[in-house]
C-alpha cells in the first residue's frame, strides 16, 4: 500500500517505520527540514530501541521516505496518516492547531478514494470535524477515521507489531476494510482488530490512559498510607494482585507518573468533561494525587535535612520520566531539580540517555555525570528517580567511600530496606517500613 504519515514525532517515526518493515511504501512528512535531513541519512532523533535499524534497512531498500513536501507525499497516498502532536493547550484542553492547518494543506492533494487517519490523540468529536472540514474544502464525502496508538516509549516497536489489539474508529465497511489489510501481518487471534464509531475510538485512548494513570495514583496514595500506617506496599501489591480481578500491572509505587501522554491526556479528558458541564471528580484527584507525589520526595528530603537543603550536594540517579526513554518531558525528576535550585543545594546527576535533553534545559546550573558514580562524589544524598536497570546492582562499599553520607532516597523502591540497613544506610523508598 502506499501511505503517507504526516508528524514525525514518536508515533509518526515509529507507525511509518512499521508499516514500511511489513512491505508497504511509506513517505513521512515534517516541517523541521534539519530534522527530515537527518531522518534521510538515518538518523534518528529520540532514542528508542531498534527503531534507527528499522528506520535505516526500509530507508535502503527505498520503502520508507522523508519529506518536507507535504503534497508530493499525500498525492498518491491511498492512506494518509495523521501523527502531528496535540500538546496540551493553557486551559488544560489539547491544542490541535496544528492539525487543523494540516488537514487545510492536505486536502487539495487527497485522492479520492483515500482514508484519512488520525493517529494523534485527539479531543472526541475531532474526527467527525476533519469530515466536516473536508467535505466544505474538497466538496465530497472524504473517508475519515481514528486509529489511536497504544505505544509505550521504550517498546514501541514491539508494541506496534505485537499490539494488545487494534482499535478503528470508522463510518464505512470499505475504511475499516483498507485498515485491516494494512494491520494484517501484525494482528493474532489474542490481538483482535476491533471495529468501532470514531467517537468510541477516540474515547478507547482517553480511557485507557486515564484509567492506567488511576492505578497509579491510586496505588501512590495507598503507599503513602502505609508508610504511616505500618504496612508494607509490597506486600500489599502481592496481596491484592493475585486476586485476577485486580492484577499486578500497573501497581508499582513511585514519584508520580510523567511522559507525553498521562498527564496530558488525564487533563485534556477533564476539560472535556468540564466543558460539558460534568464534574470529572476522578480525573481531578488523579491529577491531584499524582502532582503532591511528585513532592514526596521533596518532603524527605527536607524532613532528613530539617529544611536546610543550601549548601548541600545532592545527587540524582535517573531523570528520564521511566526507564529506556531519553524523554524528560513531566518527568519527576525534573520537579526535584528545581525545588533543590532554589534551594541553594548542588544538583549531580547521572541518566544513560536523558542528560542531552536535560543538559538543553539547565545548561551548567547542575553537574552532568558520564558515569552513575561520578555523581556520588561528595554527596549528602543519593535520590533514584528513574528504575533503570543501570542502578539496580551497586558496588554497596564504593557507594559508600564517594557519599559524604551513607543516605539514599529511592522513589522506585529498587532495594531491599533491611538489606540497606545492615549495609549501613540510611534508606528512605516508597511506601516500605524504615526511615
Ligand atoms: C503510556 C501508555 O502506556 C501508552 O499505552 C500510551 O499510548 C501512551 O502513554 P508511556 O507514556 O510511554 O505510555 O509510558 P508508560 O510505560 O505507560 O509509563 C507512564 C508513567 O507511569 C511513567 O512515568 C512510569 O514511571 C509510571 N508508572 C507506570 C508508575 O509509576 N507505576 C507503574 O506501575 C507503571
Amino acid at each position: 500500500m502506499e501511505i503517507a504519515v504526516i508528524g514525525t514525532g514518536y508515533v509518526g517515526l515509529v507507525s511509518g517505520a512499521c508499516f514500511a518493515d511489513s512491505g508497504n511504501r511509506v513517505t513521512c512528512v515534517d516541517i523541521d527540514a534539519a530534522k527530515v535531513e537527518a531522518l534521510c541519512r538515518g538518523e534518528v532523533p529520540i532514542y528508542e530501541p531498534g527503531l534507527e535499524e528499522m528506520v535505516k534497512h526500509n530507508l535502503s531498500v527505498h520503502r520508507l521516505m522523508f519529506t518536507t513536501d507535504l503534497a508530493s507525499a499525500v498525492e498518491p497516498a491511498e492512506v494518509v496518516y495523521l501523527a502531528v502532536g496535540t500538546p496540551q493547550g493553557d486551559d488544560g484542553s489539547a491544542d490541535l492547531s496544528a492539525l487543523w492547518k494540516v488537514v487545510e494543506q492536505i486536502a487539495p492533494h487527497l485522492q479520492k478514494d483515500a482514508v484519512l487517519v488520525t493517529k494523534s490523540t485527539v479531543p472526541v468529536g475531532t474526527n467527525a470535524r476533519i469530515y466536516g472540514m473536508l467535505k466544505e474544502l474538497t466538496g465530497r464525502d472524504c473517508e475519515v477515521a481514528s486509529n489511536p496508538e497504544f505505544l509505550k516509549e521504550g517498546a514501541a516497536i514491539d508494541d506496534f507489531v505485537k499490539p494488545d489489539r487494534v482499535v478503528v474508529g470508522v463510518r464505512s465497511d470499505r475504511a475499516a476494510d483498507v485498515l485491516r489489510q494494512l494491520y494484517e501481518p501484525f494482528l493474532r487471534t489474542e490481538h483482535p482488530f476491533l471495529v468501532m464509531t470514531p467517537e468510541s475510538a477516540e474515547m478507547t485512548k482517553y480511557v485507557a490512559n486515564a484509567l492506567l494513570a488511576t492505578k497509579i495514583s491510586f496505588i501512590n496514595e495507598m503507599a503513602n498510607l502505609c508508610e504511616r500506617m505500618g504496612g508494607d506496599i509490597n506486600d500489599v501489591r502481592r496481596g491484592i494482585g493475585h486476586d485476577s480481578r485486580i492484577g499486578f500491572a500497573f501497581l508499582f509505587p513511585g514519584v508520580g507518573y510523567g511522559g507525553s501522554c498521562f498527564p496530558k491526556d488525564v487533563r485534556a479528558l477533564s476539560a472535556m468533561a468540564t466543558d460539558l458541564g460534568v464534574e470529572p471528580r476522578i480525573l481531578l484527584a488523579v491529577d491531584e494525587v499524582n502532582t503532591c507525589q511528585k513532592q514526596v520526595m521533596i518532603e524527605k528530603l527536607d524532613k532528613h535535612f530539617g529544611g536546610k537543603l543550601s549548601g548541600k550536594t545532592i545527587a540524582i540517579w535517573g531523570l528520564a520520566f521511566k526507564p529506556r526513554t531519553d524523554d524528560i518531558r513531566e518527568a519527576p525528576a525534573l520537579v526535584l531539580i528545581d525545588h533543590l535550585l532554589e534551594e541553594g543545594a548542588k544538583v549531580q546527576v547521572h541518566d544513560p540517555e536523558a542528560m542531552d535533553n536535560v543538559r538543553k534545559i539547565y545548561g551548567n546550573k547542575i553537574t552532568l555525570c558520564d558515569l552513575e558514580m561520578e555523581a556520588l562524589a561528595g554527596a549528602d544524598a543519593l535520590c533514584i528517580m528513574t528504575e533503570w536497570n543501570d542502578y539496580k546492582r551497586p558496588d554497596w562499599d564504593e557507594m559508600a567511600s564517594l557519599l559524604r553520607a551513607p543516605v539514599i532516597f529511592d522513589g522506585r523502591n529498587l532495594y531491599e530496606p533491611e538489606r540497606m540497613q545492615s549495609r549501613g544506610f540510611t534508606y528512605y523508598s516508597v511506601g516500605r517500613p524504615g526511615v
